[in-house]
């Protein structure tokens, strides 16, 4: 089979095709090329397009709505359902970030969906159990780890190449429990408050490396939030911290490599 060596982008009128050079060529050794295919991997397609995962609960639902509401194209990803009204043409995708497998065949689907991705939000997390570190299980240690930091990570590796687009963001919901200018205070959940650091981590590391390709990398601390996760009486509402979300994506608010709270840079 030959293999794909350029991609040229045509318009017919507004609609966005692509052509496949492949490396054969004819008898003329003129380049051989695939027909054209519509697309809407096109650079200068207009309508954008937000992978929002953990978006079946708490933030990451307000998140996906928000972006819906906003005629953005939502692709979701939890692994139960995600709920939001909006463009008849989102979708969801299931994935367990525990798992690298499930990680990979998420990625796939993404891809298969032909389509440059403006804004990646990392919004799925989970609390490790209320007890003593010494007391502590390695499988629930994994796990947290697994979820809120190595999942982000691998899923954000695997979707590199749809990141690449000029202004596309990626958006790391950390929080102040992984926050070294704050002490890393929260007593216990040494699981959750590592991987939090961790991902202020990946995010500071991956603005280094893709900042340079045109990739914003933030890091948001959502502060406490009434979610399933915060619990009933925490003082901030999910809707709140969706704007904060959209605001960065839409206006190109906060720099790259920068933790934000409130919309301001804070410390690391
Ligand atoms: N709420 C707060 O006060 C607060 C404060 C600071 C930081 N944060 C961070 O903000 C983010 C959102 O928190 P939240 O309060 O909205 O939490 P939440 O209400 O518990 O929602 C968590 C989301 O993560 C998804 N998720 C959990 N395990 C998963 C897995 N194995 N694979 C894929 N998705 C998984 C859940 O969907 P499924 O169960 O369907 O998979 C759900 O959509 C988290 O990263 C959290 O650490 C929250």
């Amino acid at each position: 089979m030959s293999r794909e060596v350029e991609r040229t982008w045509i318009s017919i009128g507004d609609t966005p095709y692509y052509r496949i050079r492949q490396g054969r060529v004819n008898v003329s050794g003129e380049p051989i090329y695939m027909g054209s295919r519509r697309t809407n991997l096109n650079p200068r397609h207009a309508v954008k397009h937000a992978v929002i995962v953990g978006a079946s609960g708490g933030i990451g639902q307000a998140v996906a709505k928000a972006f819906a509401g906003e005629s953005w194209r939502v692709t979701s990803l939890s692994r139960s359902k995600a709920n939001h009204r909006g463009r008849d043409s989102a979708t969801h995708i299931a994935i367990d970030l525990k798992s690298v497998d499930s990680i990979r065949a998420a990625a796939d689907e993404i891809r298969a969906q032909d389509e440059l991705i403006d804004c990646l939000v990392n919004c799925a997390g989970v609390m490790q159990p209320d007890v003593p570190s010494h007391e502590l299980s390695v499988t629930d240690w994994k796990a947290v780890i697994d979820v809120n930091l190595t999942g982000p990570f691998v899923l954000l590796t695997e979707l590199f190449g749809r990141l690449t687009k000029p202004g596309a963001t990626i958006i790391n919901l950390t929080g102040g429990m992984g926050r070294f200018s704050l002490g890393m205070q929260g007593g216990r959940f040494i699981g959750y408050r590592t991987a939090k650091a961790g991902l202020n981590a990946v995010t500071l590391a991956l603005a280094q490396e893709w900042g340079p390709l045109g990739i914003r990398v933030i890091a948001l601390d959502p502060g406490w939030v009434r979610t399933p996760m915060g619990g009933s009486d925490a003082p901030r509402d999910p809707g709140e911290i969706a704007r904060e979300v959209f605001t960065i994506a839409d206006d190109g608010l906060g720099d790259n490599g920068c933790l934000l709270s409130n919309l301001r840079p804070v410390m690391w």
